[in-house]
This record gives C-alpha cells, sequence and structure tokens, in this order.
C-alpha cells in the first residue's frame, strides 16, 4: 500500500460521513457495491447540509438589490466560487463560470464561438455584439476542429454543430486498438488550420489519462484553443489547470460529491473575455437599449437568470471535504483501487479490459466486455448481486463502434470504494459468465 493512500480506517471513516453508505439494509446485509461514480458520485452530510442550511436560514436573491440578506447570500455563493477556482488552480475566481452541468459548460464554448462565426459572416463584427475581440472565436471554411473518437458525445456533438454551422471542417484522431490515443497522433493531425481542440482529460470508458500540458502547449504553438472536458479528472486527481495551460475546461458538480443541475466552465481570462454569451437575459448585462446590449464582463455575463445558488454552496462544501482528505491521498487510494479491478478482469478468461492495461495511465474506472453477453444481460445479473455500475454506449458510441461493440460494463471508483466492492464486481461478472454459460477456458 502506497504509503499517501487513505488507509482501508479512514476510508471507513469516510464511508460514514455519507448517508448513502452509512445507512445498511434492515436485514444487516453488505449493501449495494456502488461503482458508478464515475456516472454521479453520492454526497457527504457535509454537502448535503451545507445546501440544505443555506435554503433554511440564508436564502436570497444573489447579485440583486441591496438588503443585508442579499449581500451574505452574495457572499456564500461567490465563496463557492473561489473555493472551486482554488481547487482546480484557477488564479482568479472570475475563471469560473457556473452552468447546468459539464454539457452545458462545453455547450457554452461552442455556441459562443458559433455566435462569434455568425457576428463575422453577418458583417456585425465584434463591436455588434457587445465583446470586444470575439473574433479570435470566428470560424469558417478552412479553419479546423479537432476532437478525438473516444470523446463522450457531450465535448462531440457541440463541435460537429459549430462546424455544420460555420463550414469549418470537423476532424477527430481515430482511437487505436485498446480505445486509447497519443500525443502523436494529436501531433499528425494538428495544424495550421486547427482553430479549437477538444479533449478529454481522463476518457469515460477507457479511463485513459491524457498528457493534457503537452497537448496544450502543441495546440497553442499551432494556433489552436484547448477545450478540456475534466469531468472524469477533477473529481479523483489533483488537477491544476493554470499550469495544465488549457484555454476552456469543463466539470460537473454531482461527479465531484456536488449537487445535480450544476456544472462549471474555466477559462483563461483573456479567452472568457472574448467569448459570446450563447444565452442572455437578465443580470448579465451593463447596459441595455430596445436596440442593443453591453455584457458584463466574466464570469456574470455566461451567468443570466437567476442562478442555481443552494447547489453553488453545496459544491463548495463539497470542495471542501474532498480538500480536508487531500486529493494526493484520495488519487494514491483510487490508483491501488483501478489497479485490483484491472488485475482482476486481466486475471479472468472471456473479458476484455476496454483502455490501456498499463493502471499508471488509467484513473478511476474500467469497463469490460464479457464475450458471449451482451452488456445488458451483464448489467441485469450485476445488479441482482447489489453491484451497482454502468452498462451501456456510456455516452461514446463513436468510441464502442471503434472497438467493434456496441456497449460495454463499466466499473467505477472514488475515493469512499472498498477492496471488497472491487472483489463483488468480479465475483459478479464470473457469476455471469457460469449464470449464462459463457465461462471461457483458461
Ligand atoms: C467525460 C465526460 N464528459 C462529459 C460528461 C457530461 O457530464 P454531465 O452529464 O454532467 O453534463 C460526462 C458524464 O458522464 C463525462 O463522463
Amino acid at each position: 500500500m502506497s504509503t499517501l493512500a487513505l488507509t482501508p480506517a479512514e476510508v471507513a471513516d469516510l464511508r460514514a460521513a455519507f448517508p448513502y453508505f452509512a445507512a445498511r439494509p434492515a436485514d444487516g446485509g453488505a449493501g449495494p457495491a456502488y461503482l458508478d461514480s464515475a456516472a454521479t458520485s453520492q454526497r457527504p452530510t457535509v454537502a448535503l447540509d451545507a445546501e440544505r442550511s443555506f435554503l433554511e436560514r440564508s436564502n436570497a436573491a444573489v447579485h440583486r438589490g441591496t438588503s443585508g440578506a442579499v449581500g451574505s447570500a452574495t457572499g456564500a455563493f461567490e465563496g463557492a466560487r473561489s473555493a472551486v477556482a482554488r481547487f482546480v488552480g484557477a488564479a482568479t475566481p472570475e475563471q469560473i463560470v457556473w452552468a447546468e452541468n459539464a454539457t452545458d459548460a462545453l455547450n457554452a464554448v461552442a455556441l459562443g464561438m458559433g455566435e462569434a462565426s455568425a457576428a463575422r459572416s453577418g458583417g456585425a463584427g465584434a463591436a455588434q455584439l457587445g465583446v470586444p475581440g470575439s473574433e479570435r472565436f470566428a470560424l469558417g471554411p478552412g479553419d479546423e476542429l479537432l476532437v478525438t473518437e473516444a470523446e463522450h458525445h457531450a465535448n462531440l456533438i457541440p463541435w460537429q454543430r459549430l462546424a455544420a454551422k460555420t463550414g469549418a471542417t470537423f476532424r477527430y484522431i481515430p482511437v487505436r486498438e485498446d480505445g486509447t490515443w497519443t500525443i502523436d497522433d494529436a501531433r499528425a493531425a494538428l495544424s495550421e488550420r486547427t482553430r479549437v481542440f477538444a479533449f478529454a482529460h481522463v476518457s469515460n470508458v477507457t479511463g485513459m489519462v491524457a498528457p493534457v500540458a503537452e497537448l496544450a502547449e502543441l495546440a497553442r504553438s499551432a494556433g489552436a484553443v484547448t477545450v478540456l472536458d475534466a469531468c472524469q479528472s477533477v473529481p479523483h486527481i489533483p488537477v491544476d489547470l493554470e499550469s495544465l495551460g488549457v484555454d476552456f475546461a469543463a466539470f460537473s458538480a454531482h461527479k465531484m460529491l456536488g449537487p445535480n443541475g450544476l456544472g462549471v466552465l474555466y477559462g483563461r481570462p483573456e479567452t472568457l473575455a472574448a467569448l459570446p454569451p450563447s444565452r442572455t437575459g437578465g443580470s448579465a448585462i451593463t447596459k441595455v437599449t430596445m436596440e442593443a446590449a453591453e455584457f458584463m464582463p466574466p464570469p456574470l455575463r455566461f451567468e443570466p437568470g437567476t442562478q442555481p445558488v443552494s447547489q453553488v454552496v453545496g459544491l463548495g462544501a463539497a470542495v471542501g471535504f474532498l480538500e480536508a482528505v487531500g486529493m494526493d491521498r484520495a488519487a494514491a487510494r483510487e490508483h491501488e483501487l483501478v489497479e485490483r479491478l484491472v488485475d482482476g478482469i486481466r486475471a479472468t478468461p472471456g473479458l476484455r479490459l476496454l483502455g490501456p492495461a498499463d493502471t499508471s495511465q488509467r484513473v478511476a474506472l474500467a469497463a469490460v466486455a464479457v464475450d458471449g453477453l451482451h452488456a445488458h444481460d451483464v448489467g441485469q445479473f450485476l445488479d441482482e448481486q447489489g453491484v451497482l455500475v454502468r452498462v451501456g454506449h456510456h455516452c461514446a458510441q463513436p468510441l464502442h463502434r471503434a472497438l467493434g461493440m456496441a456497449s460495454s460494463t463499466r466499473a467505477s471508483v472514488h475515493l469512499t470504494t472498498t477492496e471488497d466492492e472491487i472483489d463483488r464486481f468480479l465475483d459478479a461478472l464470473r457469476g455471469a459468465q457460469r449464470y449464462f454459460g459463457v465461462e471461457a477456458a483458461a
């Protein structure tokens, strides 16, 4: 066991801090083996309580009006922004924009670029759009958008749509046989025509960790903006977006022990300042006439309408919880769990591991195909054993297609996961093989 990793006793204490894990079935059984944190994580009492106590005692319309109640609610709201900024290594809280979820955050970037492109092609330009500098995001024929074949649909479809709208060319880095791709693949695909390079820090199917800092540097030298899908990295490993050097990044509160209905868009100050808002309305503006509007600087420019205030406060508390544990210790612990998971899968004939076999290149999850079985049959069998995983295409159809399958079974861990849960998953997979009569010879 790594000296850095959380000890089993510490994991037991952590689990006691989550109502979901602390509650046991009345028959005293083990309870569900929750291995679906990559889809959504369970929440500690401290995050649930922060949201509830804000609503019970401090609820008010933030950034509106002059009352003391509004001032203290706004303080809690902005305090959480500062906490999230610190957590992901943003230099200032203004680099953190609230969105509905990561999907919404990624769309905000692609749609904003669409606004800039439409303004240029309509002859309006940045002045009329009210966002100085937005020309840098105007795309047209001859420009290229680059993604990878491994992307979640949330980091794929917005770019396909942007290409279709602007006439830019949509390109992708194909994955290799095991679903991975390399920096050399990226080097070969990037050119001076590439304007945007969007990719996941950690794949939600293969668990592959991309070498973000090197990729961002490559993209920058090609003149491209980097958009990082950090959904599966921020909840599991220390992430310093400033030193990674990406222009934009997106992640979801509900995957990092926080509430639903809240996502985060991170941006470098100069890139956020030049991005037009794709949604507009009240409280995001400085001046409105019957002809036009002038927008606030980021982040409020991107937050029109009434904000998800209690969720933001809940996320602030979730981040505090993660910081108190220490992301380096959580990451070391999760690495051990992933090794156990991957070793168990590889040791079982008839199971095909998706993604890198080298666990130093993977974070927090492993997806598997069971020879001779549809993932939904596997999922149903596992569910009956109380093992909760995700089955299906995990919103990554092109990746599954490239791997020659329609779906897979994914187990994902978090800092509360136990060895016993991993073993229950592996035993249940072997049980499914026996039950359906598809055991493979060793
Ligand atoms: C890699 C990745 N990107 C994007 C998303 C979308 O996140 P959300 O559904 O919270 O918007 C997910 C969620 O599963 C994901 O795993």
